[in-house]
């Protein structure tokens, strides 16, 4: 018989079992990308878990890998969040799950290039799921933890949520939403129990880019971040409980300095960026 000593993964999670009873995080998004981060992490942490996406196979897989290594309940939903039936699927289980303690609203996906040449469908999808899907999961996760008297929602959002973001028009003005929502909805909660997290990122290697047809060669190595170390940000602000996230120094600068310019020159640089990154000049 071998006695080695625990891991600080395998030290976490016997910790965090040892602590209380199971508490369980839903998160949307999770076949790819920082949704998947989240799920791994989460798992790590010793919460069981929803995983929420399109894409049934690969969240069989990630559900499959994470139940085994981390010995949690992984269970999959699949559901496109772009409908009001896969809305109200994830709704339904939001309201079943008494363990619910985190629900991260993180699927989301960008469409770029001229507003005017753009699909009307795809911007309107863009809108349901950034949006709509988000507005009604949020509501739907605060209102049992409002009547519990704890629990956490993490809305996923964007730099692109500052400024009005020509090429990305649609996008941006969905994050703006986001931004101002989740804020709002913050101060309606002091005092309640309940805590909500705005998380905006700038560039992250995920499959968005692909999705959203941006090609990445324009866009400096500098600027790029990990969905790892996206994720970690939002978990450590999330134990600290801070509202606002923006990951990284760069990032955060970035941000303060589109906050600070005038509302004509942050359109116009972010025109400029956008332009550059889209090849056209
Ligand atoms: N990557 C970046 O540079 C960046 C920067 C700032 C903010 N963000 C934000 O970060 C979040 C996650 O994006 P990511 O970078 O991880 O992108 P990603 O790798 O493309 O992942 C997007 C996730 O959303 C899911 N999704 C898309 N449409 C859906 C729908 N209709 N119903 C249910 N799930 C759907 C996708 O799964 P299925 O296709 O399987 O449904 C996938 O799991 C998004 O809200 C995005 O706006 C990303």
């Amino acid at each position: 018989m071998s006695a080695r000593s625990p891991g600080p993964d395998a030290t976490r999670e016997s910790e965090a079992r040892a602590a209380g009873p199971r508490r369980l995080a839903i998160v949307t998004g999770a076949s790819a990308g920082i949704g998947a981060v989240y799920a791994e992490r989460l798992a790590r942490d010793a919460y069981d878990l929803v995983l929420v996406a399109r894409r049934r196979d690969r969240l069989e897989e990630l559900a499959e890998r994470l139940g085994r290594t981390h010995d949690r309940r992984v269970d999959v939903l699949a559901a496109d969040l772009g409908s009001a039936e896969g809305v109200r699927a994830v709704e339904a289980r939001i309201a079943a799950e008494p363990a619910l303690e985190l629900m991260v609203n993180n699927a989301g996906f960008g469409t770029t290039g001229l507003f005017a040449e753009l699909d009307r469908d795809a911007e309107e999808e863009e809108v349901r799921l950034n949006v709509l899907a988000l507005l009604r999961l949020t509501h739907a996760a605060v209102s049992v933890f409002k009547a519990r008297g704890h629990g956490s929602v993490i809305n996923v959002s964007s730099l692109a949520g500052f400024q009005p973001a020509p090429f990305n028009a649609t996008y941006a003005a969905t994050k703006a939403f986001v931004n101002s929502f989740t804020q709002a909805v913050s101060e309606e909660l002091r005092g309640s129990g309940v805590r909500l997290q705005l998380l905006c990122p700038g560039f992250t290697r995920t499959e968005f880019q692909e999705v959203a047809g941006v090609s990445t060669e324009r866009i400096p190595a500098f600027a790029w971040m990990t969905p790892e170390a996206v994720v970690e940000a939002s978990l450590d602000a999330l134990r600290k409980g801070e509202l606002l996230v923006i990951p990284g120094g760069g990032n955060k600068l970035m941000g303060a300095v589109i906050r600070a310019l005038p509302a004509s020159l942050a359109r116009r640089a972010s025109a400029a960026l956008l332009r550059r990154t889209l090849g056209g000049d």
